[in-house]
This record gives structure tokens, sequence and C-alpha cells, in this order.
């Protein structure tokens, strides 16, 4: 069982409002470092002129960027988000909103501490418009889930899920907010309860102490 030091340092990587990272940042300060178990360390982006980025800049957190266009080749890209991300000695590294698939030396390096969060119930609508999908497919529920992120898209070992409803008259805003309601409390419980407890992954099988 893989207990990370407490609290545990997180990386937070987002490409958008930032919301996750903030109910992450919320949850801090609420229950302080000891309490929540973890802290924000760094917050890592893909693009500039983000709020994600904003977030972090008002609570005084080091931010780095790495776009993809800045590089000669994603395999760069690729090191150069990687080597960013390990200066912050991250114990865990949360991707909340990131919409890049990281490589392989990122997996290397990151792998089986690398928390995903995705709009959809996985395995059911991977990818990145996972509300859109599930809307059009006319699925009556849908959700969120948190998993540990492996080297395919969304396919890594599921922590938890929760479920949330499909309204007729939704469209896709309306039903990624109501998601997003559940997403950020869900994720906030998962990554507590990682740095607090540890955690142990076998095969497809994430367990997490009670
Ligand atoms: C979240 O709903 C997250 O699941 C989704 O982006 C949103 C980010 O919101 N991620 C994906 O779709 C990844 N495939 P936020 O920037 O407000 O936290």
């Amino acid at each position: 069982m893989a207990a990370p030091a407490s609290p545990a340092r997180l990386v937070v990587l987002v490409s958008g409002s930032g919301t996750n990272l903030q109910a992450l940042l919320d949850a801090v300060a609420e229950h302080g470092p000891a309490g929540f178990g973890a802290e924000v360390v760094a917050v890592g982006a893909d693009r500039t002129g983000i709020t994600g980025l904003e977030r972090a800049e008002r609570a005084g957190l080091p931010t780095f960027v790495c776009r993809v266009g800045d590089h000669a080749t994603r395999e760069e890209w690729d090191r150069a988000l990687t080597e960013a991300t390990a200066a912050h000695r991250p114990d865990l590294v949360v991707s909340a909103g990131f919409m890049k698939i990281v490589g392989k030396h990122f997996l290397a390096r990151f792998g089986g501490r690398l928390v995903n969060t995705h709009p959809a119930l996985l395995p059911s609508f991977p990818g990145a418009h996972g509300v859109r999908d599930a809307l059009h497919y006319g699925v009556k529920l849908t959700g969120c889930t948190v998993h540990f992120v492996d080297d395919g898209v969304d396919t890594g070992p599921i922590i938890a899920q929760e479920a949330v409803e499909v309204r007729a008259e939704d469209d896709e805003s309306a039903l990624h907010e109501r998601i997003k309601d559940v997403e950020r409390r869900l994720l906030v419980d998962v990554v507590g309860r990682l740095a607090r407890e540890g955690y142990s992954i076998e095969g497809r099988k994430v367990r997490v102490p009670a």
C-alpha cells in the first residue's frame, strides 16, 4: 500500500476554468494541509490566459506552462512537461481538466501517481467530449470518473465514480455544470483519501482503505 508523505505534495494540471483546482485549494484552506492530508505545491498548464492559472496565482502558487507548439515534437513536449512537474517533487499529480494526453516519459515518472477526472462514467464516453458524446448517445445516466492514468485514453484503473441523471431539457453546458458539481466533491474526496490513507493498484483494482 503506497502511502504518500503527509501532507502529500500535489501538482495540479489544468487547461481551462480550473474549478476542480479551486475545489482542491478550498479543501486545503478549510482543513489545513495536515487535516486534508495534501497541499497543492504548483499548478501547470498547456496554455496561457486561462482562469485556472489565475486561480493558482491568486493562491500564491508557482505556475508553469508547457505548450505543445513551443516544442519541435510531441515527445519533447512530454519531456519538458515531465521535468517542469518533477521540479516541484509531487507525491501525486492531478489532471483536473488538463486536455492533453501525456506521453511515455511523463508516465514513466508519474505512473501510478497520476489521477485524472473525467466527466462521464468510464469506460463509456472517453476522450475530450465526454459530456457531448453521452448526451448525443441518449443515455439517461452519466456522471464522472476519477481514475489513475495509464497509456490509453481514459482507460486507467478507476478509483471512484458517481452518477448524474440526464434531464430531457439538458444541453451540453447545463449537463456539464451538474456533472462538475458532483465531480468537484468526488475529486476532493478521492485526493484527500489517497493522500491520508494510501492506496494500492492491483491490475485494474484500486484499493483505498475506508
Ligand atoms: C472537468 O469536467 C473535467 O472532467 C473535464 O474538464 C472539466 C474541467 O473543468 N476534463 C475532461 O473532459 C478530460 N477529458 P474545470 O477546468 O472547471 O476544473
